[in-house]
């Protein structure tokens, strides 16, 4: 796909891992502009559904693959010959198709089909390599990756890969692994698996202790070249790898962590704002980077700080995920200097001592209100002038 060895290729499954958060289903109609955005935005391959899984998962997966511009359009498979075939009538339509099948090897998953190693690993050769018959770009995962014996990962990617295999995910999927862990598993994956050197591995993390983001960079640094993730960091449980996390991260520490990708950055905000729209899904007020606080200053010092030199207190420009600018709300912890700033853009030029009056009215305020909005301030505006 790339001969750079620094590029990071962006896999968002929010349209599949993402919508099977129990309640965040999206209509066929939502499901084609998520995935136009993501196509525009620059994100590399799209897992767009799991095709076997409804009639509505295929035709989405099947109008997505028919629409694509740029992105390579995966779907879900299990290691079911049935799953592989409904799952290549879904995505042969695009310019770029992916099949993604996958099957749990640790040993939790392996006793529900009741497999024993050798059937499961004869299963994965013949799935494999169906999969590869029909399309030249197959991704295998082995599902709970980091809680499979070591020894037994390392057969069942070295059969993958032989059954042709392209990319190789290493799912965390129960959000176990630690990020020097994670790092770890992914070096010597490409170091001792045979084959390991001709394929793109990929990491994919699940958020339940909170590492997803630090467990996927760890995974780079080492050597995956793919992240799978969703807006938001939708997805079972406790969710995915947001991609505006990882994505963000890799540009504003590109100093120590020197990988890129091809995201339009400016794009984030819009596509976070339809993803928790259509999903039902809100975003938490202090989610990184998407969150309605991420870039917004209430105290006094922090504001002070902002208004001389912005990279006082932020790390990342606003404008840079696609806000119009930092914001500084006022509050209780608000100073002068924030209340001067917001009365002159609401265009009232004052003294130094009406603008000592004004804050003790507006510091009476904002003691009984969270936030005193721009009507609020125009409303004491209005009595400082009416009791002069
Ligand atoms: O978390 C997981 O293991 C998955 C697989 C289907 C890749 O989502
Ligand atoms: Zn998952």
């Amino acid at each position: 796909m790339t001969t750079d060895k620094n590029r990071v290729l962006i896999f968002d499954t929010t349209l599949r891992d993402g919508e099977q958060s129990p309640g965040a289903t999206m209509t066929h109609a939502e499901k084609l502009e998520i995935a136009g955005l993501l196509d525009d935005m620059g994100v590399d391959i799209i897992e767009a559904g799991f095709p076997i899984a409804s009639e509505g998962d295929f035709q989405a997966v099947s109008e997505i693959a028919r629409q694509s511009k740029n992105a390579t359009i995966c779907g879900l498979a299990r290691a079911q010959l049935p799953d592989i075939d409904r799952c290549w009538e879904a995505v042969k339509h695009a310019k770029s198709p992916r099949i993604h099948t996958f099957i749990g090897t640790s040993p939790l998953h392996r006793a529900i089909p009741n497999l024993t190693q050798d059937e499961m690993a004869e299963r994965i050769e013949q799935t494999v390599t169906h999969a590869r018959n029909l399309c030249d770009n197959v991704q295998w995962s082995p599902m709970d990756a980091t809680r499979t014996e070591w020894d037994y990962l390392k057969r069942v990617c070295e059969i993958a890969i032989k059954s042709g295999a392209t990319t190789i995910n290493i799912p965390d999927t129960v959000g176990y692994t630690a990020p020097r862990e994670s790092a770890e598993l992914i070096r010597r994956l490409i170091d001792e698996v045979e084959g390991g050197h001709d394929v793109i591995w990929a990491t994919h993390c699940h958020n339940d202790l909170g590492m997803a983001t630090a467990n996927s960079l760890a995974a780079v640094e080492a050597g995956a070249r793919q992240i799978e993730c969703t807006i938001n960091g939708l997805g079972e449980r406790a969710g995915n790898t947001a991609l505006e996390e990882v994505v963000m991260a890799l540009k504003v520490r590109n100093d120590i962590m020197p990988f890129h990708t091809q995201i339009d950055t400016k794009k984030i905000m819009h596509i976070s704002r339809r993803v928790s729209t259509v999903s039902g899904f809100p975003v938490q007020f202090n989610k990184a980077i998407v969150g309605k606080n991420a870039f917004a200053h209430e105290s006094g010092i922090h504001q002070d700080g902002m208004l001389k030199n912005a990279e006082t207190f932020e790390i990342m420009r606003p404008e840079d995920v696609g806000l119009a600018g930092t914001s500084l709300p006022l509050g209780k912890h608000s100073g002068r200097a924030a209340l001067r700033a917001k009365l002159n853009d609401l265009g009232f030029e004052m003294g130094d001592n009406q603008l000592k009056d004004v804050f003790v009215r507006f510091k009476e305020l904002a003691d009984r209100k969270k936030e005193v909005f721009d009507d609020d301030l125009i409303a004491l505006m209005r009595d400082a002038a009416a009791s002069e």
